[in-house]
């Protein structure tokens, strides 16, 4: 009796939160739609492994350029690294150029990644002023090229992130949607803000819902999902077919066991020294102690005396001191 009403809970609270397996042409499917975004320097390999761990459906590594795999750039290389329970996974890869994308996405290293997502979202400087990221907003007969040589390339799961423009003015945002699906991509995730507003005023959920009208190819919404209720508000006024949260999972792992309807049954302190783990394999010491300072911040966010620990991890000289100080304020 008792587990027939669990179940029933369990199924209501999904169907509220439109949680759901998406399942593309080529057989990939995601175990949810609930997808961890591609952030520069945060989604590294422990991290992503970590999310999938609290129930992430699909987490995308940082950006990464088209180019520099192609000329076999070794720290570029070393950034496809990915663990064992990364399935299936996402690349982002950035770049200008159809050819070196058709190029890029036929290399063995790139062959086990399940969805290539081509970013049309950046608005950092230096990406923009060579024509890179949100640029290609600005140039939809350039972006066609990219997505066809990638889809006439691989098999893979293909997808598009991007703005709702490049800025207020900017009205091809629609057109831009629509010309993702005549390519054959075969999902879209749009930030709700143009590449003018950066991170700041609002995110335009109006401007999603339009486009999931406008497409039958997935949508999914981006933009401030920072727990449970905005996952579930954003979902059920885009209509959108997943979302995919950035920000708001740093630190905060359990926001996909809390959107998928489970209990996160790792403390932070384990959630900690699993990530230091993953990383130890793949990262030399230097990057491994950088890394995890950054990230130590945010997971400390509740933490009571987050001030005197952050100061303190600051100044350690070894990961051993860090995970002393992990096992003594956690
Ligand atoms: C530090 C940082 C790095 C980011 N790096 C990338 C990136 O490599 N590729 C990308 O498409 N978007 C990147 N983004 C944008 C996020 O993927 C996401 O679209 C944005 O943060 C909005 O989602 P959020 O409000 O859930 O964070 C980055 C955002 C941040 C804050």
């Amino acid at each position: 009796m008792w587990f027939f009403l669990v179940k029933i809970t369990f199924l209501l609270y999904n169907i509220c939160m439109k949680i759901k397996k998406l399942k593309f042409n080529n057989g990939t499917v995601l175990a949810n739609n609930i997808m961890l975004a591609p952030m520069a320097g945060w989604t590294d390999v422990g991290f992503r492994s970590l999310c999938y761990r609290a129930g992430a459906g699909l987490c995308f590594t940082e950006m990464i350029s088209a180019k520099a795999l192609l000329y076999g750039n070794k720290k570029t290389f070393d950034m496809l690294a990915t663990a064992e329970n990364e399935k299936p996974i996402a690349l982002q890869l950035f770049g200008k150029e159809p050819d070196v994308f058709a190029k890029a996405v036929q290399l063995d290293e790139v062959q086990k990644f399940d969805v290539i997502d081509i970013n049309m979202g950046c608005p950092a400087p230096k990406i923009v002023k060579n024509g890179e990221g949100s640029f290609l907003l600005t140039n939809i007969e350039l972006a066609r090229q990219i997505v066809r040589a990638v889809r006439q390339n691989t098999n893979k799961v293909v997808s598009v992130k991007m703005r709702k423009g490049y800025n207020e003015n900017d009205e091809s945002a629609l057109a831009f949607v629509k010309m993702c699906e005549e390519e054959g991509v075969d999902f879209v995730t749009i930030h709700g803000r143009t590449k003018v507003q950066g991170y700041s005023g609002s995110n335009d959920l109006d401007f999603i819902k339009r486009c999931v009208e406008t497409v039958s190819i997935p949508v999914i919404a981006n933009g401030d999902i920072v727990n449970k209720e905005t996952a579930e508000y954003v979902l059920n006024y885009t209509g959108a077919a997943g979302i995919m949260i950035g920000r708001g999972a740093l630190g905060n792992v359990e926001i996909f066991a809390k959107c998928t309807g489970k209990s996160c049954k790792i403390s932070k302190k384990e959630q900690i020294l699993y990530h230091f783990c993953i990383l130890e394999k793949y990262f030399n010491k230097k990057m491994l102690s950088l890394t995890m300072k950054k990230h130590l911040a945010h997971y400390a966010a509740k933490l009571a005396k987050r001030g005197e620990f952050v100061r303190k991890i600051m100044n350690c000289t070894t990961t051993d001191e860090m995970k002393n100080l992990v096992n003594s304020y956690f």
